[in-house]
């Protein structure tokens, strides 16, 4: 049985984050709202619920977890050894969307790190995610709140739609706010290097700590080899039902492209979507389905888009999706990756 509690982020009701934190406590699992996407999250020490975590979400257990703390003598509990470069990056950016990995305590249930020595960390800015780690009063590891491969979840009714009946609590917090998930960097290295593009710019990272490293599952531009960086990073993600196709290169080459390729299939009669921005929609037939992100020129707002614009392509029951290909900049890199992960790889070059 699946509960679901309303809380409003401007303004917790404390009495229920203590309701919600009594089912941390008890190793059940419970889905709450962070800046970047819905989080599922459950007791770190709890090796038992840990493993439930992989279970409803059909996670290859081989994918670890980030682990969720409200402050630094939390993150004490699970890593040792935090270097100099990553007290600069806190101090930068936490509370954020910046995910870090250190070494691993060996109090932490292996699980958590698909027994990797190392641990994920990351101290979200969401006022209700803050706020349900603190009153449980221990760190809470928790991956996006979706079925495994996926959109990650934006709202609460993307995780009802994923885990209703699977788990033990839902915390409606309203939209997030990002849109796609944190940043993650290895720092464990003399380079440290970006394992997964997220809500904190590459730019600003390297701006607090110099050059950063870029792995190719950041770059994501092919199917990875069976030992990646970023263990989550090899699978298919993000995906919609339909196939997706990646259009990128040049911005009017791409919408060409995109007309010829959909008109091919439309004469088919296949139903086909369109991912578009705001300074190309009206290039495109209105037969089409298109789905507009944002404006090229607003990439906080294309990034807050991204994920429920994937899941209404599903409801839309398109057969085909076609998406414009973004510059690898900013927030966009992020959006970028995702795009490339939620069409398997299926990318075309104009
Ligand atoms: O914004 C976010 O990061 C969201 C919210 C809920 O905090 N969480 C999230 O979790 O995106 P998830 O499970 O969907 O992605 C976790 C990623 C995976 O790609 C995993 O491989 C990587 O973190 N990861 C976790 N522990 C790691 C480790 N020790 N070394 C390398 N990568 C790790
Ligand atoms: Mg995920």
């Amino acid at each position: 049985m699946t509960e679901i509690v309303k809380i409003d982020p401007l303004n917790p009701d404390q009495s229920t984050i203590k309701y919600a934190a009594k089912f941390i406590i008890d190793g059940k699992l419970v889905a709450f709202p962070t800046e970047t996407v819905y989080g599922l999250g459950a007791d770190t020490f709890n090796s038992k619920a840990i493993r439930k975590i992989f279970e409803v979400k059909g996670r290859p257990i081989d994918n670890p977890l980030i682990v969720h703390v409200s402050d630094i003598s939390q993150l004490n509990r699970v890593a040792y050894d935090v270097p100099e470069k990553a007290i600069k990056l806190i101090e930068r950016f936490w509370p954020g969307p910046l995910t870090i990995i250190f070494k691993r305590r060996n109090e932490v249930p292996p699980e958590v790190s698909a027994y990797l020595p190392t641990v994920a960390v990351r101290m979200p800015a969401h006022p209700i995610a803050l706020a349900l780690i603190r009153e449980s009063k221990t760190p809470i590891a928790a991956p996006s709140a979706n079925v495994s491969s996926r959109p990650s979840p934006t709202t609460a009714e993307h995780v009802i739609k994923d885990l209703y009946g699977k788990i033990d609590l839902i915390i409606d917090g309203g939209e997030t706010l990002y849109g796609v998930e944190s940043t993650i960097l290895n720092i464990q290295l003399d380079t440290p290097k970006l394992l997964r593009p997220g809500a904190i710019p590459l730019e600003e990272i390297e701006n607090v700590i110099g050059r950063v490293d870029v792995s190719e599952a950041a770059l994501a531009e092919k199917p990875y080899q069976l030992v990646a960086e970023a263990p989550g990073m090899k699978y298919r993600h993000y995906a919609p039902k339909a196939p997706m196709f990646l259009v990128e290169g040049e911005l009017d080459r791409i919408v060409k492209k995109i007309v010829e390729l959909a008109r091919e299939d439309m004469l088919k009669g296949l139903k086909v979507g369109v991912l578009a921005t705001k300074e190309t929609y009206e290039l495109y037939p209105e037969s089409f389905n298109i789905i507009v992100l944002g404006s090229r020129s607003e990439p906080y707002t294309i990034a807050h888009n991204l994920f429920k614009s994937l899941r209404l392509m599903d409801e839309l029951n398109v057969d085909k999706i076609y998406a414009e290909g973004l510059p690898m900049k900013g927030i966009l890199f992020a959006v970028q990756n995702r795009l490339r992960k939620a069409s398997g790889h299926n990318i075309i070059r104009v």
